[in-house]
């Protein structure tokens, strides 16, 4: 959808674990490889959380750092999302807790679950909310610790996962040229089954036998979502770069959904993109879900990737099935 809202991203933020979990820590209690999960996925290492830390402790100094670059406090935040689909707690919410840690004022605060597209999808609504006057700084943060709902025995999903989060600071742009230029949302719950996490909720709660038959850990059908992935990256990005009415081609960076580097490869070349021009650190963060996109775009902004007036698509899919687009003018 055509938008051309006057808002910009002012400031962005990362915080991961410290520790990183390399192929080889994998390889030695699983049956599989280094040369397998390079070859298939493309990553080298994850980040995990220690027994002690939680989504919180990432989203905290992620949006500390958001909140720096963008020059203002706590205090001058107006909203809060956080995109997460592993909350510290069912309730409250983390972007309350956040709220809290970070010192605001009585602000709205509330968690978006759009697994890997939640950063994006935050992003949207961070504008609507700005551009209505509901609000005028917005912090968004995509912060998972994925790894607690990873079942580590299985090795069709233990290696893919990483923890950390994603942060930024948006609002009205100082230069009318920048802005969201367009913008896709999307959803398919008939094929809600190919990811989800089958016990922990209100549908089967926790007890002894979900326990026993590890149902409150991510069960995913990848080769399906592979080819969800691929073609729905490659259309979302044609179609919002149409929408907005700018070519491919002028695209300066895609900063897109870590989930597997051959997915990336794969979209982005039928999308007509260079890898050049894509944005790729699932070598050493893994997928992150909501974090995704939001640690990708940190790196392209402090790496010098992204410069004033450069035309900039976001791109993301994830469980529900979801998904989402905005290409920027930054
Ligand atoms: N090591 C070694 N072998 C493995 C491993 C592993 N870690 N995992 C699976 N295999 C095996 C399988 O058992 C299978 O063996 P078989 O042929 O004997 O049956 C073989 O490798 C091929 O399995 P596939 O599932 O076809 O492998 P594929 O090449 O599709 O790669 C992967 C699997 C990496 C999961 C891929 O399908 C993928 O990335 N899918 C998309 C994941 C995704 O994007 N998820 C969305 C976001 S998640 C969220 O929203 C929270």
């Amino acid at each position: 959808m055509k938008l051309g809202w006057a808002i910009e991203i002012a400031g962005t933020g990362l915080c991961v674990p410290q520790r990183a979990v390399s192929n080889a820590e994998f390889a030695r209690r699983l049956d599989t490889s280094d040369e397998w999960i390079v070859q298939r996925t493309g990553i080298r290492e994850r980040r995990v959380a220690g027994p002690e830390e939680s989504t919180l402790d990432f989203a905290l100094p992620a949006s500390r750092q958001a909140l720096a670059e963008a020059g203002l406090a706590p205090e001058d935040l107006d909203l809060i999302i956080c995109a997460t689909i592993t909350p510290d707690h069912p309730l409250p919410s983390t972007a309350c807790l956040l709220q809290a840690a970070l010192g605001c004022r009585r602000i709205p605060a509330f968690d978006m679950a759009a697994a890997c597209s939640g950063y994006v999808w935050g992003l949207v609504t961070a504008g609507q909310h700005i551009v209505t006057g509901m609000a005028r700084n917005v912090l968004l943060v995509g912060a998972e610790t994925l790894t607690r709902i990873t079942d580590m025995e299985d090795r069709s999903t233990a290696v893919l996962f990483g923890d950390g989060a994603g942060a930024a600071v948006i609002r009205p742009a100082g230069d009318l040229r920048r802005g969201l230029l367009a913008a896709r949302l999307g959803a398919d719950g008939g094929r809600s089954m190919l990811i989800h996490v089958p016990a922990g909720g209100a549908r089967h709660p926790a007890s002894p036998d979900t326990l026993a038959q590890r149902s409150h850990y991510m069960k995913m059908q990848g080769r399906e979502v592979y080819k969800f992935a691929v073609t729905q990256m490659d259309e979302i990005i044609r179609a919002t770069a149409a929408e907005a009415g700018v070519p491919v081609a002028e695209i300066a960076l895609i900063v897109p959904h870590q989930s597997n580097l051959r997915i990336i490869e794969s979209a982005c070349q039928r999308a007509g993109v260079p890898l050049e021009r894509v944005v790729v650190n699932i070598d050493r963060y893994g997928n992150t879900s909501a974090a995704s996109v939001g640690l990708a775009l940190h790196e392209a902004r402090t790496q010098g990737r992204i410069r004033p007036g450069d035309l900039v698509m976001l791109v993301a899919f994830g469980a529900g099935l979801t998904w989402g687009s905005a290409l920027w003018r930054m």
